[in-house]
């Protein structure tokens, strides 16, 4: 990943975090991205600490114009754009359907799939202005493939994201554009301490249904986007690509 410049969304969270240290371990200059300032400060910190090179960007990922100012800052200060990990999200609500609320439903969209569409559309200019191609990742979940009980929004919003992936990597193939979604099984974080939290039968669930026996750590999500972002993976695109543990497989 030396010298190339790598956008995390998300990068204040759990597995963003993971990530992003992890490129920066690997050399890449990362613009962390994330709505909440604090969160991706301290992402920045760490990796200065280690001797790496990141900068924060404020992003709303439901923001266009956000998007496309993270793009732009990822070229004033790093002078070109090679990747990003779109892993901005939303954790479900976890309500049957018949409980869910349009504006709950509606809030997934803008941030699940909305974002990672704004995220897509300005990185992908911003390659084909360079010529020089691109890999571009996009955090889905198990829920894009399979149905997760009590989680209707994030399982249709997931499911999109998975969509969105294979056209994008259907569309730019032909000019060096990569696109790849990581599904994560369920990763020990704050997302999924909150969602046992909301709904605790759900914890036995959750660790029953993966094969390997526990929960996944986020930089094992990080070390799956660091790879689709390198070339080491030159030949995959528009792979839906499972981190779960075995869950998607029984
Ligand atoms: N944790 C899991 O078990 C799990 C499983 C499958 C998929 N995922 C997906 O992984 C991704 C990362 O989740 P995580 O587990 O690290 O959760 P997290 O809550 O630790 O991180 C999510 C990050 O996204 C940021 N964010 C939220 N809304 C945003 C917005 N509008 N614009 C920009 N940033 C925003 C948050 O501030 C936070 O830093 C999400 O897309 C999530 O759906 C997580």
């Amino acid at each position: 990943m030396s010298g190339k410049t790598i956008i995390v969304t998300g990068a204040g969270g759990s597995i963003g975090r993971a990530a992003a240290l992890i490129l920066a371990r690997r050399g890449a200059n990362v613009v962390v991205a994330d709505i909440v300032e604090a969160a991706a400060e301290e992402t920045v910190r760490l990796i200065r600490a280690e001797g790496g090179n990141a900068v924060y960007s404020h992003c709303d990922v439901s923001i266009e114009d956000n998007a496309w100012s993270t793009v732009e800052l990822a070229i004033t200060e790093f002078g070109r754009l090679d990747g990003a990990f779109n892993n901005a999200g939303l954790p479900p609500v976890s309500v049957p359907l018949h409980q869910l609320t349009s504006a709950d439903f509606q809030r997934s969209l803008d941030i699940n799939v909305l974002g990672v569409f704004h995220c897509m559309k300005h990185q992908i200019a911003a390659m084909l202005k360079a010529g020089s191609g691109g890999s571009i990742v996009n955090t889905a979940s198990v829920g894009g493939t399979v149905a997760i009980p009590a989680q209707g929004e994030y399982v249709a919003a997931k499911h999109a994201v998975i969509g969105l992936t294979r056209i994008a990597a259907v569309d730019y193939g032909q000019q060096g554009i990569r696109v790849n979604a990581v599904l994560p099984g369920a990763i020990r974080t704050p997302m999924l301490m909150s969602v046992i939290e909301n709904d605790p039968s759900h914890a036995e669930f959750l660790k029953t249904a993966h094969p390997i026996g526990r929960y996944g750590e986020p930089a094992e999500i990080g070390e799956t986007a660091a790879w689709l972002l390198s070339d080491a993976s030159s030949f995959v695109t528009g792979a839906a690509i499972a981190a779960d543990g075995g869950y998607t497989a029984i």
